[in-house]
């Protein structure tokens, strides 16, 4: 599979859960833990292959995009951080809507930024065959990835 046309799908995935994030009842606390774990699971693992695998490919293959991954790196950093805390968050704690919404926003201008930005870019400087390679290498390294968000390498970066 091509890594770009992964990594889209992983963002696919993810705006579907924050949808029914968005669509849960105030009260469905059972409903909203169950969407924020799912949410959590596809994020760090989505972010563990990213970091581990395709912005390193990216910045060799592709250098003039250097800025927009060290950017996207920090903006990984506070994601992983607010999905620890939201992993250890009751769903009842009047903070926890208010930071799971936090969390999306910053996901989404995230996820734009690579998809519009610089996503593009890289897909003209490696081409089909590399991105594969790198899109299979991705597809195996999902199973490694850690279940604590803390455990993602920008998390102390
Ligand atoms: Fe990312
Ligand atoms: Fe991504």
């Amino acid at each position: 599979m091509d890594a770009i046309v992964l990594l889209k799908d992983d963002h696919k995935t993810v705006e579907k859960l924050f949808k029914e994030f968005e669509k849960a009842g105030d009260g469905a606390y059972k409903k909203k833990r169950d969407i924020v774990d799912k949410i959590i699971d596809e994020l760090v693992t989505h972010t563990y292959i990213e970091e581990e695998i395709f912005y390193p490919a990216a910045r060799e293959g592709a250098p003039d995009t250097t800025d927009h991954i060290l950017e996207s790196v920090e903006e990984h950093h506070v994601v992983v951080w607010m999905l620890s805390e939201l992993k250890e968050m009751d769903p009842r704690d009047e903070r926890f809507d208010a930071k799971v919404t936090v969390l999306m926003e910053n996901v989404r201008h995230h996820v734009e930024e690579e998809e519009e930005e610089w996503f593009p870019q890289v897909r003209e400087a490696m081409g089909r065959n590399r991105l594969q390679e790198i899109g299979e290498r991705m597809e195996k390294a999902k199973s490694q990835a850690p279940g604590d968000p803390l455990a993602v390498s920008s998390a102390s970066a």
